[in-house]
């Protein structure tokens, strides 16, 4: 049996200590992490530079001993070998050159021709495999197609996702063929990662939450189930968690109607709830709110502790509900794993 915690929670153990991890991990908090950065120059050359990508997945490893390890990378990528243009604005967040039209479309590259760009990536992954230690599992990811659309049809991060909704509304053909072709560059990706030695697959989708009814069983349940099938069609043993975020009541069943291996919890959810109604169905991930890890205290122990409790009868791995914040102290990093360990 592997020795590997996150592992074994994954293929649905119940263990008496949950494996842990946070999203975001490598990050801005961390003085080492923004020291590599400024080597590196800035974010995206941080991104495709393989050594010191490697060594930023590798940073939190070394001051925490987390149970899992995330490729360092970002979901944007994706686009970017796709053809957009795209750059981070100070403070601010991502750009994209926009999708709004067939035209735009049709600039795009097949999603098969993404791999050069790529590269870099792959090669992170590989040194990775080699490097971490034996019991850190190495999590791959993607975004999944509905949030990593939501970008490149606006061009930035949106609070509603408007010009996504907007383009799936009134221009149905350019967004089922966007929503097509990132989900063909995604399978491609990931495939491409789990070749270089990933272990596990996350697909983040962030903004599942602002698709309802048929729009939500269409662009996030669908893309989902068919990405990880074809996954599970090259690597039957994959495990693969999926984090259709702020996806409320259709969190339940989510895991079944799309086979992934885990579901990750946002922080709106309330545990005792999720325990009943999605952690019957196999593991979840979860749900730690972020703006803990930057306010501390008995209220960081306490819901670290209730967190744990309440998802002890089945298979749980510890997380935030979503990123850390760079805002946050890495002191309280080390109390909550202390916390979730004891
Ligand atoms: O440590 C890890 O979790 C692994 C690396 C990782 C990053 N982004 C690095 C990153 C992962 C898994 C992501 C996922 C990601 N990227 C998502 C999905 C998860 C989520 O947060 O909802 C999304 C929506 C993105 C797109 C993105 N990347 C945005 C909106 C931003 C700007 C906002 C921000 O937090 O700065 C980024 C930048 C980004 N991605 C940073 C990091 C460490 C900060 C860049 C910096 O160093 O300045």
């Amino acid at each position: 049996m592997t020795e590997k915690l996150l592992m074994r929670a994954l293929s649905g153990e119940t263990l008496a200590v949950p494996p842990i991890w946070m999203m975001r991990q490598a990050g801005r908090y961390l003085p080492e992490y923004r020291a590599t950065r400024a080597k590196a120059g800035d974010f995206l050359s941080l991104c495709y530079n393989p050594e010191l990508a490697a060594e930023v997945t590798l940073q939190p490893i070394r001051r925490y001993g987390f149970d899992a390890a995330i490729l360092f990378a970002d979901i944007l990528l994706v686009p970017q070998a796709l053809g957009a243009d795209l750059w981070f604005e100070t403070g601010e967040g991502p750009r994209l050159s926009k999708i709004t039209e067939a035209a735009d479309m049709a600039r795009l590259k097949p999603a098969d021709a993404i791999h050069d760009h790529l590269a870099p990536v792959y090669e992170t992954v590989k040194i990775l495999a080699a490097e971490l230690p034996r019991e850190t599992t190495l999590i791959g990811f993607a975004g999944a197609p509905w949030t990593v659309a939501t970008y490149m049809i606006a061009g930035r991060g949106t609070p509603d996702q408007a010009p996504a909704h907007a383009l799936k509304d009134t221009q149905p053909e350019v967004f089922n063929a966007l929503m097509d072709l990132i989900t063909d560059a995604t399978i491609a990706y990931l495939l491409a990662q789990v070749a270089a030695g990933a272990e596990v697959i996350k697909l983040f989708d962030s903004w599942a939450g602002s698709l309802k009814g048929a729009d939500f069983d269409a662009y996030a349940l669908a893309p989902a189930k068919k990405i990880i099938a074809a996954l599970k069609a090259a690597r039957p043993d994959l495990p693969v968690i999926a984090f259709p975020r702020e996806a409320k009541n259709r969190y339940v069943g989510f895991g079944k109607a799309t086979g992934a291996d885990c579901v990750a919890l946002d922080n709106s959810v309330d545990a005792i709830w999720a325990a009943k109604n999605v952690q019957v169905d196999g593991c979840v991930q979860g749900n730690l709110a972020p703006g803990h890890m930057v306010t501390g205290g008995q209220n960081l122990i306490d819901e670290t502790k209730r967190i744990v409790d309440t998802f002890r009868n089945g298979p749980h791995i510890f997380n935030l509900g979503h990123g850390i914040t760079p805002d946050a102290d890495p002191a309280n990093v080390e109390l909550m794993v202390k916390t979730a360990r004891s």
